[in-house]
């Protein structure tokens, strides 16, 4: 432990704690070689353009050494140190209705190959790698639970510094029911969010609308609804410009309550807009959404679970990073709130359900690797007329994108609605791409002049 102390933001003296294990490697500040990345493939899309560099989230930041300090966010959901792993799974694959599983990442951490420490020294170069790469105001969301999450602050306290935290914000990810119910101790439902920034790192947390007891509710001379709380932390200057606004109330006995604006949903109950604060609580997990957001990845998180991230800590067009991707819910979120997603992930299995997701959701997205990463070859059939060509796998496979190439290289004309044959639109195409749930791919190139 290090005597240097230094002032908390409460202005208490703090003295840096460091984490010790067997073997640690890690140093803060290493230094990651510089690398180019090989251009693959563009992904037609419309909006702000998405980036995917494929391979190790240690690699991929070596591509990115030239932008260090432009990133406005970095969200990770890395492995949890939960001792599994993780698949996707092929109902009736083998065409006699065995479901076939394929591996999409590790998460073991064997005692014999160093255990937690192991883990560790594996994710904190590639935190700290993400931390230089941060503006100045710049924040870091590091998504784990119960297993690592305590070791992880103080691992990202001597990343950033003690005055780096912000926040620990828990997600509520499960209702809690079955085997957790049941465990005699309480469930474990809750992920954990660590949020750490740089100096000048600010978070906008976003409204949210929570129900008012009709009870709590009052009414102004304007009719206008409102319900009160007492003055709190508010400072007498605060107070004043609140008065002007017509928001303070005094009682009888000379006691100051700020009014809050109520609205009445068209139920008759009564809603009021907080700030989201660190309990969220909202957010139902992906098992509980549509059909159309879920791509069959293991380990998806929530869409509105990273929009909430990024209204937060970024700005429109700002530059957000995820080298951990899995099926891509960052870049998905970023295209829809208008940043530029980077993202990054290992697995071909991850890049194959993020590749057909960008089809699906119409994100642009250009893709190139920082290392080479083995695309197994896919075993399909082609048929094609002179405006379509139909892909086919032989019976219990899957397909989970098709596309057309055009005579400028970028993919279009896709078809991501999951089956055994998918037939796509092929005027003006110089190749028709195929891929499977697996990462198998494969590359037809078409013929100048097709049969009729
Ligand atoms: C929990 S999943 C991410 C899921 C993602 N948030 C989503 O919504 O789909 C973790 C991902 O990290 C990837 N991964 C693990 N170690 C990695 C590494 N060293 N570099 C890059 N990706 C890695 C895995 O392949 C996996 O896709």
């Amino acid at each position: 432990m290090s005597a240097r102390k230094t002032r908390d933001r409460e202005g208490g003296a703090r003295t840096p704690v460091t984490l010790q294990w067997a073997g640690r490697t890690f140093r803060p500040g290493a230094t990651i070689a510089a690398r180019e990345a090989e251009p693959l493939e563009i992904v037609r899309g419309s909006g702000v353009a998405q980036r995917l560099i494929e391979g190790d989230a240690l690699a991929v930041l070596g591509t990115l050494a030239a932008e260090a300090g432009t990133f406005e966010l970095a969200y990770v959901d890395p492995p949890y140190a939960s001792g599994a792993d993780y698949h996707v799974a092929e109902a009736a694959a083998d065409g006699r209705g065995q479901t076939r599983r394929t591996k999409a990442y590790e998460d073991t951490w064997r005692e014999g190959d160093g255990g937690i420490g192991a883990y560790l020294d594996h994710l904190a170069p590639r935190l700290d790698g993400m931390a230089r790469l941060l503006a100045k105001n710049g924040t870091l969301w590091v998504h784990v639970d119960w297993r690592a999450n305590y070791l992880l602050r103080v691992i990202l306290d001597e990343i950033f510094g003690p005055r780096g935290f912000r926040n620990e914000i828990i997600w509520k990810r499960a209702p809690n029911l079955g085997r957790q119910a049941k465990s005699g101790q309480f469930g474990r439902t809750l992920d954990t969010i660590l949020v750490y920034g740089h100096a000048d790192a600010r978070l906008v947390p976003p409204l949210r609308r929570e129900p008012i007891a009709a009870s709590h509710v009052r009414f102004d001379e304007e009719g206008q609804a409102f319900t009160t709380a007492p003055r709190g932390d508010y400072t007498d200057a605060s107070i004043a410009r609140l008065a002007e606004e017509g928001r303070i109330l005094r009682s009888p006995s000379g006691r100051v309550y700020v009014k809050y604006f109520v609205a009445e949903g068209p139920d008759g109950t009564y809603v009021r807009e907080r700030p989201v604060d660190a309990l969220w609580n909202d957010i139902a997990p992906l098992r509980h959404r549509g059909r159309a957001e879920k791509t069959g990845y293991p380990t998806q998180k929530p869409r509105e679970l990273l929009e909430r991230v990024l209204l937060a800590g970024s700005t429109p067009g700002g530059k957000v990073l995820d080298l951990f991707s899995g099926s891509g819910t960052t870049l998905a979120a970023a295209h829809a709130l208008g940043r530029a997603g980077t993202g990054g992930d290992r697995s071909i299995v991850a890049l194959a359900h993020l590749r057909a997701r960008a089809a699906r959701e119409g994100f642009p997205l250009t893709i190139s690797a920082a290392e080479p990463i083995a695309r197994p070859a896919l075993a399909a059939t082609l048929r094609t007329t002179k405006t379509s060509a139909t892909v086919s796998v032989p019976s219990g496979g899957r397909l989970l994108l098709a596309a057309a190439r055009n005579r400028q290289g970028e993919l279009g004309n896709f078809v991501t609605e999951p089956s055994e044959s998918m037939r796509v639109s092929t005027r003006s195409a110089t190749a028709v791409l195929a891929l499977d749930e697996h990462g198998a791919c494969v590359e037809f190139p078409l013929p100048a002049t097709r049969p009729t």
